[in-house]
């Protein structure tokens, strides 16, 4: 297993791959690998003649320190991961100052809008932060293709607009949520919960599933307000939005269309743990 640490090792890869005219597959991660980035880098291996995945707590996409000190960093069981799909897989595993110069700041993005829904709305700076890293791996990794999961669906749609606003020549692959046997969308904060609220947690994906089905006969509006109410009567749970919202420009629907496609998407907390779950409507 290859594990590559600077930028030079990086580049010196890339440009023997770019001559041989192979293709590579980029799929960036922060690390505290499970089985819904396992399903990126299964993705990205089965396409490309050669995969790169980077781990990397990105310092300027976190609005609290508290929260980049407590994110987990495992990289030894990472590798495990990542070599039990392929031990043919570059990884690229960076300190902050290898990537970032002098000062470990975002540069400002304007993304058309989609930063101030939902993500945006409640974690200021977020997106500037995801830009900033993603232009930086972009640019030093040339991958002909990215890896992106439709879990943060916001930030996928976020990726498609940066390619799209400066011309990136990369094309980014969306990814379905992998989800644990009771439906709770994987995620590396899942092992933070007690094991009973591990349990209590799939009731996000349940909520989501009866919200489309109301969705056949009922306005946005009303269903929001229904996932409103089942998440104040359940006890576990304190709900922080819920969006049904266009695919496309991530605003809330106000009157249904037949030729546009939605969304719902929930961030809510339990046991002051931020989880977030979204399924396609139609
Ligand atoms: P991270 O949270 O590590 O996620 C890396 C990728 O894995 C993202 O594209 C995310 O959507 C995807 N992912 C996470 N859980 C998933 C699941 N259950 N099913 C499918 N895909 C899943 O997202 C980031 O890191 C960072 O913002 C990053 C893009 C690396 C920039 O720092």
């Amino acid at each position: 297993m290859k594990i590559l640490r600077t930028k030079k090792e990086v580049s010196t890869f890339v440009n023997i791959i770019k001559k041989t005219n192979k293709s590579l597959g980029y799929v960036p991660t922060m690390g505290a690998l499970h089985q819904g980035h396992g399903s990126l880098i299964e993705q990205s291996v089965s396409e490309n003649n050669y995969t790169l995945v980077s781990i990397f707590v990105n310092p300027t996409q976190f609005d609290n320190a508290t929260d980049l000190n407590k994110y987990p960093r495992t990289l030894d069981n990472d590798v495990t991961l990542i070599e039990r799909i392929s031990g043919d897989i570059i990884i690229f595993a960076p300190k902050a100052n290898e990537l970032y110069d002098s000062k470990i700041v975002s540069k400002n993005y304007y993304f058309d809008g989609l930063e101030y829904e939902m993500e945006g709305k409640h974690r200021a700076g977020h997106f500037d932060g995801v830009g900033t890293i993603l232009d930086i791996f972009f640019s030093l990794i040339q991958p002909n293709k990215a890896y992106f999961g439709e879990k943060d669906f916001q930030q996928l749609q976020i990726v498609k607009k940066l390619v799209a606003k400066y011309n990136l020549d990369v094309t980014i692959i969306g990814c379905p949520i992998f989800r644990e046997a009771s439906g709770l969308a994987m995620s590396s904060r899942n092992e933070r919960l007690s094991k009973n609220s591990r349990k209590e947690a799939a009731f996000i994906y349940k909520t989501l599933l009866k919200a489309k089905e109301k969705f056949g006969t009922k306005s946005a509006i009303k269903v929001e307000e229904w996932v409103t109410d089942q998440f104040a009567k359940n006890k576990h749970f304190n709900l922080e939005y819920v969006s049904i919202a266009n695919v496309d420009t991530l605003k809330p629907v106000k009157r249904k269309s037949k030729n546009k496609k939605y969304r719902i998407f929930i961030a809510a907390f339990i046991d002051n743990i931020r989880l977030i779950d979204n399924i396609a409507l139609n």
